[in-house]
């Protein structure tokens, strides 16, 4: 994830800027760089790779600053390089910029730009940024960002400064965090509490769609709507380790509650309002798309349940036949494969060494490949065809939860993209799965804050032996990964069945008290998996469900039960997913498990 720190006070500020940066990088990055003010003109160093790399071209006695940013970027828009990573500059070098977060309309900013004269040197939105303060530019470096922040849509975070105005660092914010540290010394701006913690305890927090001006001795926040705000810090008391993550007692934890803005970014910029989906990287245009007779998905675990998901909504809406295998049976089976093939692998890490394999097989029997992952530059993405990338930003905890979610909604948009090209379902069809889609976000943070139902189940059931998770139709996928996240975090044998198939053979594991967890989505299945549930019961399962159906006949059926909002069928596998999530974390945490580590286990698998 990008990481922010800037300062402007009575010390040098290089040395500041590093110890911040440094502070964050627990949260992944693959570039950095610092722009410093210093005699009336700006450097700007950066530097592909880690903080190591920087401070080897950071010569201390030549940078006596007391002005400056930093930033570490984690790629969304262009690979990871030094002319991608940030601070981005003007064209007369006066002006830089650091942002995190995803500018929606930088295309056309761009080709407005570009069309005055604009030179980009860059295949970032931010640049778009720094030339737009550019064009505003007018000796107040304030009014400058104000004027260029309005035509911004999107989600940023942002730290400016200019050569000709140093007295002052601008920073502003919409829909991604960013702080001030007061301290002795001077004033921090930063996108997170851990890149200060080492110079203050002081932190104001700017609110969404604020601006600030800090200067060395202080700092005025406006509004949006440029009303004047008096805010005073805060002392906070966390350490680092509290602090890297951000309060929570877990990354998972931290993880699972970021899901409503990994969704939100995933479907920033990829999804308009009239259901149209832009993929920057697919590559593969209409005539291609049209061409395909079949389409194969791959890939491991928590990745493959989301690639279950979308097999459906590929069926059901372009109709086009998909088979779908986890990559390490794919790679070494005789799929039937032609040059009208689609191959989509799904690997949130990029690098999992199966499904490599799986796209190399394809792409020697010619198919085309589509990529969808989360880490922009890695091994997956230089060996497909097409990319659609996921923007959950990087996940530290070993069991997969933002990145999970984040895949369905950009698989739900590559669905939604496939069909429109395929079979031109009619525009409403879109607009109302675009409707539904940007009310998730929202929705699932409804249901994180009914987290505590969740906790009290785990202390029912966290000293089972057995757990079993049923559903049908989206909800089998969903059930698959209740199991999954069950077992791996807390080690306790968990199965997820289709809840049909029970009765050929599972439903000889229930006895008494065995928790059976249904996912019962209304829909065209409801009636069945209802009966499913009743089997279960009469044999002394616990009933466990999550429903979007808060209806009699459920509770009757039921010892729990978790209503979620209704949504349109795809995307209430993300809704469903989230309890399920919880249960499994808050289990492990009974038993004592470390979530973020989980034995056995490795983030990226990298070997076969
Ligand atoms: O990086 P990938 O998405 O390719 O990883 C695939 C699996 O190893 C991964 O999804 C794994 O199942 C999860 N970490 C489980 O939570």
């Amino acid at each position: 994830m990008c990481g922010i720190v800037g300062y402007i006070g009575k010390e040098k500020t290089t040395p500041l800027l590093l110890q911040g940066l440094k502070r964050l990088e627990y949260r992944g990055y693959d570039s950095a760089g610092l722009a410093l003010s210093i005699n009336g003109s700006l450097t700007v160093l950066r530097q592909k790779g880690n903080l190591d790399q920087l401070e080897k071209i950071v010569d201390h006695d030549k940078l006596d600053s007391r002005l400056g940013i930093g930033h570490t970027r984690w790629a969304t828009h262009g690979e990871p390089s030094k002319r991608n990573s940030h601070p981005h500059t003007d064209c007369s070098g006066k002006i830089a910029v650091v942002h995190n977060g995803i500018i929606e309309n930088w295309h056309e900013l761009r080709d407005e730009l570009i069309d005055s004269g604009h030179e980009f040197t860059s295949e970032t939105d931010t640049e778009t940024l720094a030339h737009l303060v550019e064009a505003n530019f007018n000796g107040d470096l304030k009014e400058a960002v104000k004027k260029a922040l309005r035509r911004i849509k999107g989600s940023y975070a942002i730290a400016v400064i200019s050569s000709e105005d140093p007295s002052k660092l601008i920073a502003a914010r919409k829909d991604s965090p960013l702080v001030l540290g007061i301290a002795e010394s001077g004033i921090f701006v930063a996108s997170d509490i851990p890149a200060l913690i080492d110079q203050t305890r002081k932190i104001v927090i700017i609110e969404d769609e604020e601006l600030v001006e800090v200067a060395q001795d202080g700092y005025q926040i406006t509004s949006g709507d440029d009303v004047l705000i008096k805010r005073d810090s805060i002392e906070v008391k966390w350490d680092i380790e509290a602090a890297e993550k951000g309060g929570f007692a877990d990354f998972m934890l931290k993880e699972i509650y970021e899901q409503p803005s990994a969704i939100q970014d995933t479907l920033r910029g990829q999804l308009d309002e009239d259901g149209k989906v832009n993929f920057d990287d697919l590559l593969l245009d209409k005539e291609k798309i049209e061409d395909i007779d079949k389409i194969f998905i791959v890939a491991c675990g928590t990745s493959l349940h989301a690639g279950m998901i979308a097999k459906l909504a590929i069926e059901k809406w372009a109709h086009i036949s998909v088979e779908i295998d986890c990559s390490s049976e794919f790679r070494y089976r005789e799929p039937v494969l032609s040059d009208k093939s689609l191959l989509i692998a799904i690997t949130q890490s990029g690098e999992t060494a199966d499904t490599l394999a799986g796209i190399r097989k394809a792409k020697e029997k010619g198919a085309k490949i589509i990529a969808v992952t989360n880490v922009v530059g890695s091994s997956i993405t230089r060996e497909a065809d097409g990319v659609v990338y996921t923007h959950a930003g990087p996940e530290i905890g070993v069991a997969a939860t933002k990145t999970h979610v984040s895949q369905i909604a950009a698989l739900i948009l590559l669905s939604m993209f496939i069909a429109r090209q395929k079979n031109g379902l009619d525009d409403s069809f879109f607009q109302k799965i675009a409707e539904s889609l940007s009310k998730v976000p929202e929705k699932v943070d409804e249901i994180l804050g009914k987290a505590e139902t969740i906790k009290e189940w785990a202390k029912k059931y966290h000293d089972v032996y057995d757990f079993l998770f049923i559903g049908r139709g989206v909800g089998y996928p969903v059930a698959m990964e209740g199991a999954l996240k069950l077992k791996e975090i807390s080690y306790i044998h968990a199965e997820g069945y289709p809840a049909g198939e029970m009765k050929h053979g599972p439903i000889a594991l229930i006895n008494d008290g065995v928790p059976v967890l249904a996912i019962a989505l209304k829909g065209k299945v409801f009636e069945k998996i209802v009966s499913n549930m009743q089997e279960a019961k009469s044999r002394g399962g616990s009933i466990i469900a999550i429903t979007d159906s808060d209806d009699n006949q459920i509770r009757a059926l039921t010892d729990d039960v978790f209503v979620i909002p209704e949504s349109d069928e795809m995307s209430s596998a993300i809704l469903s997913v989230i309890p399920l999530q919880l249960l499994s974390y808050f289990i492990a945490k009974e038993r004592g498990c470390n979530v973020d580590q989980p034995r056995n286990l490795a983030k990226s698998v990298t070997v076969e």
